[in-house]
């Protein structure tokens, strides 16, 4: 049995836990999706990352392609060990590769049931801002992260190739039946 999560509004409050999470990312090179997209914009390191992300959770940036986005950062009391993304509204795009819901879990603390935990906190907070099912798109080769959606009673609804080559499985999840 593992300890419930706590989830915090990316912000200056949480640098050193997140700093800390983030160059766990960077070490196992894996998980630092968010943290590439905010460099790409001009937002590097810890602090470009609280920046970039708190902007997009009040407001879209649609000239650089992101909707308003809440990022959440999941607690085991002081220690940050996940990062997840509910993203709003879908664009073409996102339709295509990205979805409603993103998440990452530390290398260390994988396997835990942390990131189910942390899918169905998305999905209550999708479910409160009016999102019915929400949109996953995961990679076919990432066993883990579809059966986190499997066991959160996600749907497949077909596979696609992202722009990078990848192939891509859409899910469907009903923000209420998890
Ligand atoms: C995908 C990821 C978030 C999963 O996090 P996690 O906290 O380990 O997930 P959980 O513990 O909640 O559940 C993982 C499930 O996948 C299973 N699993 C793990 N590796 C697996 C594999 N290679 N093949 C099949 N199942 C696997 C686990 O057994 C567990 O299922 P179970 O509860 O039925 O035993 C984590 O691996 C991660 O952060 N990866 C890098 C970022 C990423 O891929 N994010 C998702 C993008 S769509």
């Amino acid at each position: 049995m593992y300890g419930a999560l706590r989830f915090e509004p990316v912000s200056a409050q949480i640098r050193d836990a997140l700093e800390d999470l983030l160059a766990d990312y960077r070490r196992s090179g894996d998980g630092s999706g968010a943290e590439a997209s905010a460099t790409r914009n001009g937002y590097p390191g810890t602090d470009g990352y609280i920046e970039f992300w708190s902007r997009i959770a009040c407001e879209a940036w649609p000239e650089r392609g992101f909707v308003r986005t809440d990022t959440l950062i999941a607690f085991r009391g002081e220690r940050a060990i996940g990062d997840l993304r509910l993203r709003r509204t879908l664009t073409p795009d996102l339709e295509r590769d990205g979805g409603n819901i993103g998440y990452a879990v530390r290398a260390s603390e994988r396997g835990k049931g942390y990131a189910t935990a942390m899918l169905r906190e998305g999905l209550r907070r999708a479910a409160e801002i009016g999102i019915v099912r929400a949109l996953l798109t995961i990679e076919i080769t990432n066993a883990a992260s579809l059966r986190v959606a499997e066991k959160c009673g996600g749907v497949v609804r077909d596979d696609v190739v992202a722009e990078d080559g990848a192939m891509l499985r859409r899910i469907w999840v009903e923000t209420g039946s998890s």
